[in-house]
């Protein structure tokens, strides 16, 4: 080795112990990330001036040595700012904007919650890795719910405003049609269209009971929304429905080809079908400088391909990208399919495409 190529791997070696210190010290705040939002801490600090860790606990009824010890992690994490002098504590609100409820659609804290879900399964993932096969869905108990969290926000930002008006049926829903979402989990999206769309019928269908119980309470002053629990590769729904939706909904589906051809089947002739799926190239090279794409291959890694191959399925992955997506839509009859997107949601692509008439 030359005197330079020597010091050229020094470099790199203490460029990348930054970054490993940086990825752990991540790894930790994120579970302190993760407590503020459940505990409701920084709704409690938002708009609230420099406080003492007395103060804050109080206003939050938590105890005071725990709070006092989460302060000074995100105090060191550089996500609050400690005043050493009068021992207090103060969320900026250019961070407070990325970490409350308030936030809606840009509140970080609730996609990071997926990182300690899935710190749960941690050992299944590494049994698969050896042994292979998968992880089921009754291995996440709190996968529902926080997919619930994660999606409402984004459909209650976005669904009536900015994904209904790129539907060819838009207008048709204020008139009277049939409606399905496949994976529709609990539900939001439809009793969001349901309540909006008063003439229109729209039926969720899924295969988790508690997706489909908490569907179902929602929808409980909404009569022309129902929900049922259906394994989505064996609807047997013929000609039924005008419009299908899937948000998420395909790439972790053990047989998505199965899927796909169902919901053409259920589809009126000329009906149309969303299917938003998360936003990646199929070629790994062209994501790599994507800002999320460690955490896509992670929650794949994590949940996404690994359900799918727990029921023997084709473990697609969250990056199968929009080549093989398009591929997979076509295959199942559909035409003229467009790949679009919406403003507030920047991780989906959103394909447009109909049976034919
Ligand atoms: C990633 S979640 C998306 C849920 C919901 N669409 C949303 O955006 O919040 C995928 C959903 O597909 C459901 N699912 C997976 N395989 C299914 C199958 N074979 N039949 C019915 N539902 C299925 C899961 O239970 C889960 O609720």
């Amino acid at each position: 080795m030359t005197e330079l190529s020597l010091s050229d791997s020094k470099i790199k070696s203490k460029a990348f112990m930054g970054q490993m210190i940086s990825i752990i010290n991540g790894g930790a705040l994120s579970l302190m990330i993760s407590i503020g939002h459940k505990t409701g801490l920084f709704d409690i600090m938002d708009g609230s001036p420099p406080a003492t860790s007395d103060e804050i606990s109080k206003s939050a009824k938590l105890d005071e040595r725990y709070v006092r010890e989460w302060l000074s992690a995100l105090s060191c994490g550089g996500i609050l700012e400690h005043d050493s002098t009068a021992e207090t504590f103060f969320l900026p609100p250019e961070h407070a904007g990325l970490l409350t409820r308030r936030s809606g659609p840009l509140n970080l804290a609730i996609p990071l919650q997926m990182i300690p879900l899935l710190g749960e399964v941690e050992e299944d993932i590494v049994d698969v890795f050896k042994n292979g096969g998968g992880v089921p869905y009754d291995r996440y108990p709190r996968f529902q719910e926080l997919m619930a969290e994660t999606s409402n926000n984004r459909f209650e930002r976005t669904l009536l405003q900015q994904i209904v008006p790129i539907l060819p049926v838009q207008d048709e829903l204020s008139i009277g049609i049939d409606v399905a979402d496949v994976g529709c989990g609990s539900g939001r999206a439809l009793c969001i269209l349901g309540a909006a769309f008063p003439n229109s019928r729209f039926v969720g269908f899924d295969m988790s009971i508690k997706g489909i119980e908490a569907a179902q309470a929602e929808a409980a002053s909404l009569p022309n929304v129902t929900f049922e629990v259906a394994d989505a590769s064996a609807l047997n729904q013929h000609e039924r429905f005008d419009l299908v939706t899937t948000f998420d909904a395909i790439h972790d589906q053990a047989q998505p080809e199965q899927v796909l051809a169902g919901i053409y089947e259920m589809l009126k002739p000329g009906g149309s079908y969303l299917c938003v799926e998360p936003k990646a190239s199929s070629v790994l090279a062209e994501n790599l400088a994507e800002p999320m794409a460690p955490y896509m291959y992670t929650i794949s890694t994590m949940h996404c391909m690994t359900v799918s191959l727990a029921y023997g399925g084709e473990g697609l992955g969250t990056a199968w990208g929009h080549q093989t997506a398009t591929q997979y839509i076509s295959r199942a009859g559909f035409e003229n399919i467009e790949i679009t997107g919406v403003k507030d949601d920047r991780s989906n692509s959103y394909f447009i495409s109909r049976r034919a008439k």
